[in-house]
């Protein structure tokens, strides 16, 4: 059985369980469902933005029936471990995306820097649309037009981690996902 601990420690922080990994599971297949229904006879070009969101990525693809074609890109913003320094990294982007239905599969949208500036990259690569998927949103946070089509939870404005998102890259590889207690 995999380690889910009701609480952890980062760097002194404690972290306290908000969603077990089967929550995170069963909301990721209704997200999914959602997505084979939207997509319905058409294929789709899954984007990864790595490195937050390869857990829930996988869990996705899992449950898609579509034809999915998988592409991972990364992204970057650069701060120490709880901020976000405003500027945001992309790493090379070579996809070939010209007419492709293209699907950005994100850990978490905080204030929408990230998704802002790698769609507006993605766009030049002529898609013929581009959604967002992201497991979590913070409301409160948002500060770029960023509408993400599919959301699995929305969370209030307190730091998360598990589940692939990180605390000083820390914390990734935790099956659930937990939020700052302190
Ligand atoms: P943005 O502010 O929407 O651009 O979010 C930037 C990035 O910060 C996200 O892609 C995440 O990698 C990271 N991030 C934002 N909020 C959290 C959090 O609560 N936990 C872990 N990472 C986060
Ligand atoms: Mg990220």
């Amino acid at each position: 059985m995999y380690y889910e601990p009701d609480s952890i420690e980062i760097n002194n922080r404690k972290f306290e369980k908000l969603y077990s990994f089967e929550i995170l599971q069963a909301r990721v297949e209704e997200l999914a469902k959602k997505i084979n229904r939207d997509y319905a006879g058409q294929t789709l070009e899954i984007v990864v933005v790595l490195t937050g969101a390869m857990p829930f990525a996988t869990e996705l693809m899992k449950f898609l029936t579509l034809d999915v074609r998988v592409r991972t890109i990364s992204a970057k913003s650069y701060g120490a471990a709880m901020e976000s320094s405003g500027k945001v990294n992309i790493g090379r982007n070579d996809l070939k995306l010209l007419g492709e239905n293209v699907l950005i599969v994100e850990d978490i949208v905080d204030s929408g820097r990230t998704m802002h500036t790698l769609t507006a990259k993605l766009r030049r690569n002529n898609p013929k649309s581009i959604e967002i998927a992201a497991l979590f949103l913070k409301p409160k946070k948002l500060e770029f037009p960023v509408v993400a089509k599919y959301v699995g939870f929305e969370i209030g404005p307190e730091f998360v981690v598990g589940f692939g998102l990180d605390y000083d890259e820390q914390g990734r590889q935790y099956p659930a996902i937990y939020c700052l207690a302190d």
